[in-house]
């Protein structure tokens, strides 16, 4: 982090605390106050704020959570990338519900999301696949993500095989690697206040509409 971004970050701390939530409209969508605050978090100075939490939930209903990286949002949801054997992609084969959760710290704000996936299409998957850098993209290939390591070089050789596999070419998009799009139903935004007397203004959506309302802190 350079000096300049450190001192935005301690500048941009608590700044929620002293001011509360805008007045929300009773016919806001959460769109337009995801995209503010993301902005937000953006120019604050947070490394990756884009860093979210996914959760998926076993078929013995264990749940289990990890970092991604959100990478498009729009009315139609929120998109990352992955790996479509991983753990999570077998999880959310099964059973398509999730939950998303973005923690913004010096901002003191939170975002819980709830709803379910679909797979983004293969021409949306190939367009960020080859945004990313060769590197990425060999490894995608390389990794069978969340497989067992069986023999200590076997993540290496696979490297290797398919450095040599590609080279001079166009890295083509795996077909078991892409995006999953998390339709919301459920979004509260949480922002922190003095004594513990938060802020939590939640939209649920029913149909077509969403309707919102605040939560007891
Ligand atoms: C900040 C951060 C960002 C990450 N972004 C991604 C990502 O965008 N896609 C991904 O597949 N894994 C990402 N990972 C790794 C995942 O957390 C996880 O280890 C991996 O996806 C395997 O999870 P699974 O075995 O539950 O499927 C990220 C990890 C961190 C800490």
């Amino acid at each position: 982090m350079t000096l300049f971004e450190k001192l935005r970050c301690l500048f941009t701390f608590g700044q929620g605390v002293a001011l509360p939530l805008p007045a929300i409209d009773q016919n806001a969508d959460p769109f337009s106050l995801f995209e503010l605050w993301f902005d937000d978090a953006n120019k604050s100075g947070i490394l990756l704020p884009e860093a979210v939490s996914v959760s998926s939930v076993s078929e013995s209903g264990q749940p289990s959570s990890r970092m991604v990286l959100l990478k498009e949002f729009d009315t139609d949801g929120f998109v990352f990338y992955t790996n479509y054997a991983s753990r999570k992609s077998n999880e959310l084969n099964a059973n398509d519900k999730v939950a998303l959760l973005f923690h913004w710290n010096v901002l003191q704000r939170q975002i819980r999301i709830e709803g379910c996936v679909e797979r983004v299409s293969a021409e949306q998957s190939a367009k960020y696949f080859h945004s990313r850098d060769r590197g990425s993209q060999i490894g995608a290939w390389a990794s069978k993500q969340s497989s067992k390591i069986q023999t200590e070089n076997e993540l290496a050789e696979s490297v290797d095989y398919y450095t040599k596999k590609f080279a001079n070419k166009d890295v083509p998009l795996p077909e078991f690697w892409g995006g999953w799009r998390v339709k919301p139903n459920y979004i509260e935004f949480w922002q922190g206040r003095a004594s513990r007397l938060h802020d939590r203004v939640c939209f649920e959506k029913s149909a077509a509409t969403w309707e919102n309302f605040k939560l007891q802190p």
